[in-house]
């Protein structure tokens, strides 16, 4: 069975929205393997958002990931990469779908980063390599 790395980012876990995220991940069906509360350093950041560096939104990103805790969680099941990516949501919460994480309780805060609650792996590598930077 597929496994992915899903963060309830800093202003999901800042706004008392854990619960809520948590229930949908559920009631979907997916079952949570391992779950902790992580502050991470900017060097962990570094490497799970290596993609990035050099964009525009990357300190920014940063700023925002360092900003307070978030929640990580190993979820497994049947494609559940992609099956959790559709329950959050395009990545812009202001056009997000309604009845998506994203959609339902994200928007435009006019800052530089997109806060948008959570983060899904993207591939069954990302998942692997993001997996063992936040569960090693
Ligand atoms: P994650 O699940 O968090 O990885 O989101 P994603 O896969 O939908 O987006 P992506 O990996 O492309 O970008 C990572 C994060 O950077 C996003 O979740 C946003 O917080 C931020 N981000 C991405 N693209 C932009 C952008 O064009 N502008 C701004 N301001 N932030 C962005
Ligand atoms: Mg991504």
């Amino acid at each position: 069975t597929e496994e992915t790395l899903v963060l309830v980012k800093p202003d999901g876990v800042a706004r008392g929205l854990t619960g809520v995220i948590l229930a949908r991940i559920e009631a979907k069906g997916y079952a949570l393997v391992d779950i902790r509360l992580v502050e991470p350093d900017r060097e962990t950041l570094a490497q799970h958002y290596a993609e990035h560096e050099g964009k525009p939104f990357y300190e920014p990103l940063l700023e925002f990931m360092l900003s307070g805790p978030s929640v990580a969680i190993r979820l497994a099941g049947n494609r559940v990469i992609e099956g959790f990516r559709s329950l959050a949501g395009t990545t812009d919460p202001t056009t997000a779908a309604p009845g998506t994480i994203r959609g339902d309780f994200g928007r435009d805060w006019g800052l530089k980063v997109q806060q948008n609650l959570v983060h899904g792996s993207d591939s069954v590598e990302s998942a692997e390599r993001e997996l063992a930077i936040w569960f090693a």
